[in-house]
C-alpha cells in the first residue's frame, strides 16, 4: 500500500512536470515562430524537449494530441483527401495602377448606400499559398489548401508541423474560447529558409525550386510529414471566418494575434483611397528588406457588414483587391 502511494505520488510528479514543461516550450515556441523575439538558446530549448520527451515516454497514455513534441505524428500517406470548406475561399482581383485603385474604390462605394464612410485594411500580399484552419473548441483539427475554392486537400498532418501555427488558441483564462473557428491565411516559405534548401538540393543533385512560392507548395503537399516538417514553413494570418469573426476586419487581426498568428506587423487600417495609395508606395520602400517574398498590397473593405453588402462576383470579392508590383527587373548592360 506504501509502496502504491509513492508510485502515485511520482507519477503525479512527472505528470505536473510535463505539464508545466509544455507551457514552457509552447511560450517559447511562440516567442521565437511568432514573435522573432526569442528568449532562451536553443541548447535550452532542446534541453526542455528531451526531458519532456523523457516523461512523455514514461507514461505514453497521458500525451496530449497538442504536446509540443506531437506536431510530426503519423506515417506518410499515399494521398491527400478532400475537404468540403465551410465557406469558399475566394481568390483575390488584381490592379496595377492608381488609376484601378481608384476604380475599385469608386465600385466600392457605389455598391454602398449613398454616403457610406469606407475604411479600408491595407496587408501585404505574402507570396505562398493559401490555407484554412478550423479550430473546435479552441483546438486545430484540420487543415485544407484552398483546392478549387469549394473543395481542398487535407493537409492537417503536414500543417501541424509548422511551428508557428498554434496546435491550441492562446486563449487568455477567463475568456471564452470560440467552438468554431476558421483561420486563413498563407503558407510560405521564408527567403533564407528558401536558399538553404536550394542549396542543400543543388549539392545533393536534386532540381532547385524556383522561387519560394513553390517550394512552399511542394513542401506542403508532401506525403510525409516529416520531410514538412524539415523545411522551415510558416504562416501568415490574414483572414477569421465563423463564430470568432469581429465586425471590423481589423479588430479579426488583432484577435488573431492574441490567439498566437503570425499576423503581418504592416498591415495599416487607411480613411480614404488617398491613403491606401500612399501605403502601396511606401510599402514598396519597406517589403525589399523583408524576410519573405511579398508580391504585392491587399485591399480590404473594413467594415464586415459592408462587406457583406458587396458579396463576391464569381471567384473574387467585391470588398477586396489585390494591387500587384511590376514584376523585378534585373537590369543587364550590354557590353558589346
Ligand atoms: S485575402 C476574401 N489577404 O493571394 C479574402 N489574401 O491572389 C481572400 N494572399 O488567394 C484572401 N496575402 O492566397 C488575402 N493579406 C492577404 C494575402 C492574400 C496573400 C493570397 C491568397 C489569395 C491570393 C489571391
Amino acid at each position: 500500500m506504501a509502496e502504491m502511494d509513492l508510485f502515485a505520488d511520482e507519477r503525479a510528479a512527472d505528470l505536473a512536470e510535463a505539464d508545466k514543461l509544455r507551457r514552457e516550450i509552447r511560450h517559447n515556441e511562440y516567442l521565437y515562430y511568432v514573435l522573432d523575439a526569442p528568449e532562451i538558446t536553443d541548447a535550452e530549448y532542446d534541453r526542455m524537449m528531451v526531458r519532456l520527451r523523457e516523461l512523455e515516454a514514461r507514461y505514453p497514455d497521458s500525451i496530449p494530441a497538442d504536446s509540443p513534441t506531437q506536431r510530426v505524428g503519423g506515417r506518410a500517406s499515399s494521398q491527400f483527401t478532400e475537404v468540403r470548406h465551410l465557406e469558399p475561399l475566394l481568390s483575390l482581383g488584381n490592379v496595377f495602377s492608381a488609376e484601378e485603385l481608384r476604380a475599385f474604390d469608386e465600385r466600392v462605394r457605389s455598391g454602398l448606400p449613398a454616403g457610406s464612410k469606407v475604411e479600408y485594411v491595407m496587408e501585404p500580399k505574402i507570396d505562398g499559398l493559401a490555407c484554412s484552419l478550423i479550430y473546435e473548441n479552441g483546438k486545430l483539427v484540420r487543415a485544407a489548401t484552398r483546392g478549387d475554392g469549394v473543395v481542398g486537400e487535407n493537409v492537417t498532418a503536414n500543417v501541424r508541423t509548422i511551428r508557428s501555427i498554434p496546435l491550441t488558441l492562446k486563449v487568455p483564462e477567463g475568456e471564452a474560447v470560440p467552438e468554431l473557428l476558421d483561420v486563413r491565411g498563407e503558407v510560405y516559405m521564408p527567403r533564407q529558409a528558401f536558399m538553404r534548401l536550394n542549396e542543400q538540393r543543388a549539392e545533393r543533385g536534386e532540381s532547385e525550386f524556383a522561387n519560394p512560392r513553390n517550394a512552399a507548395a511542394g513542401s506542403l503537399r508532401q506525403l510525409d510529414p516529416q520531410v514538412t516538417a524539415s523545411r522551415s514553413l510558416s504562416f501568415f494570418a490574414y483572414y477569421l471566418v465563423g463564430e470568432g469573426a469581429q465586425p471590423k476586419h481589423s479588430e479579426s487581426l488583432a484577435l488573431l494575434a492574441r490567439y498566437g498568428f503570425k499576423v503581418s506587423e504592416n498591415y495599416k487600417v487607411v480613411e480614404n483611397i488617398d491613403e491606401a495609395i500612399k501605403y502601396i508606395g511606401d510599402f514598396n520602400e519597406l517589403r525589399q528588406g523583408l524576410s519573405y517574398d511579398t508580391d504585392g498590397a491587399v485591399i480590404k473593405v473594413n467594415d464586415v457588414y459592408q462587406q457583406r453588402i458587396l458579396g463576391a462576383t464569381g471567384k473574387d470579392p467585391r470588398w477586396a483587391t489585390a494591387y500587384k508590383y511590376p514584376p523585378e527587373q534585373a537590369e543587364t548592360t550590354l557590353e558589346d
